[in-house]
């Protein structure tokens, strides 16, 4: 049945995502293949935690555990990937625990599964099985990201890679709130977005999907930003300008700011 916007309630716009995204077999090769800024934009976040564990390595070497949360997932958990690798270069992995936060149970399954291809073009072959281990003794929360069922202050280094973009406007102050409030002060805080200025052709493509985009949804780095106030921003990119006139991929990193 086709139905038009208006009929589209909040939950509609985020299930869309699943549909979409949490419902692709191969999503890391899709990405590869198409969606390239996703893969320049967790980079970007991995670049992030480089820089931040320089910083924190003597701390960090002190502390029993090292919590991640990867909100919005996906299959493959790639934000989670290249960060661990980041972990093992700094002799840090062995420590860390993963949290894998999304709405979709499959999702959360096949990444624990690890029912995808292991992306070796991006992160090292050697270190797959020991990442495959921590997918398998990963913590999977079934949730949504408005409403994080994790204590304050619990997590080391929380991720967000285009989870954004697939909220309802009304949801991501919300989310964003989460995120901060899950994290230690002192914590990593990595999200990475593509925005579309105009993206009237991108819908037109979606035109006659079953569930149609959640087209209000892309939001500028700019506006992203405000809701991350207690977050001290460290590294960032400016929006960058693609092939395509309007096409833009974001990403910034920073520490979740003492009380
Ligand atoms: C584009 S994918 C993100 C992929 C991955 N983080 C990356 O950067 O490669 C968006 C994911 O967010 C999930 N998602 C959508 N709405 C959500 C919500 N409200 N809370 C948590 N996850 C959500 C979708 O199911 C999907 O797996």
């Amino acid at each position: 049945m086709k139905r038009t916007h208006s009929n589209l309630s909040a939950e509609d716009f985020t299930t869309s995502s699943i549909i979409r995204f949490g419902g692709l077999d191969d999503y890391i090769e899709e990405k590869m293949m198409v969606d390239y800024f996703i893969i320049e934009g967790n980079l970007g976040i991995s670049r992030g935690v480089r820089m931040y564990l320089l910083n924190q390595i003597r701390r960090l070497k002190e502390v029993k555990q090292i919590k991640i949360l990867d909100a919005g997932c996906a299959i493959g958990a790639l934000t989670s990937l290249l960060v661990m690798q980041e972990l093992a270069r700094a002799g840090l992995l062995h420590k860390t625990k993963l949290i894998l936060l999304d709405v979709s149970e499959r999702v959360i399954h096949k990444t624990q599964m690890r029912n995808f291809q292991f992306p070796s073009n991006l992160v090292n072959s050697l270190l797959k099985f020991k990442i495959y281990e921590k997918l398998r003794h990963s913590k999977g929360l079934v949730a949504s990201c408005e409403d994080i069922p994790l204590k304050d202050n619990s997590i080391d280094i929380s991720l967000a890679g285009f989870l954004f973009q697939h909220l309802h406007d009304k949801t991501k102050k919300k989310a964003a709130e989460e995120l901060q409030r899950v994290t230690k002060p002192g914590g990593f805080i990595g999200v990475a977005e593509s925005w579309f200025e105009d993206h009237s052709d991108y819908l037109k493509i979606h035109e006659h999907d079953e569930i149609p985009l959640a087209h209000e949804a892309p939001i500028s780095y700019r506006r992203l930003r405000q809701n991350f106030k207690n977050t001290e921003i460290f590294e960032a990119n400016s929006p960058i300008r693609r092939g395509t006139e309007n096409e833009h991929f974001y990403y910034f990193c920073g520490m979740k700011k003492a009380a």
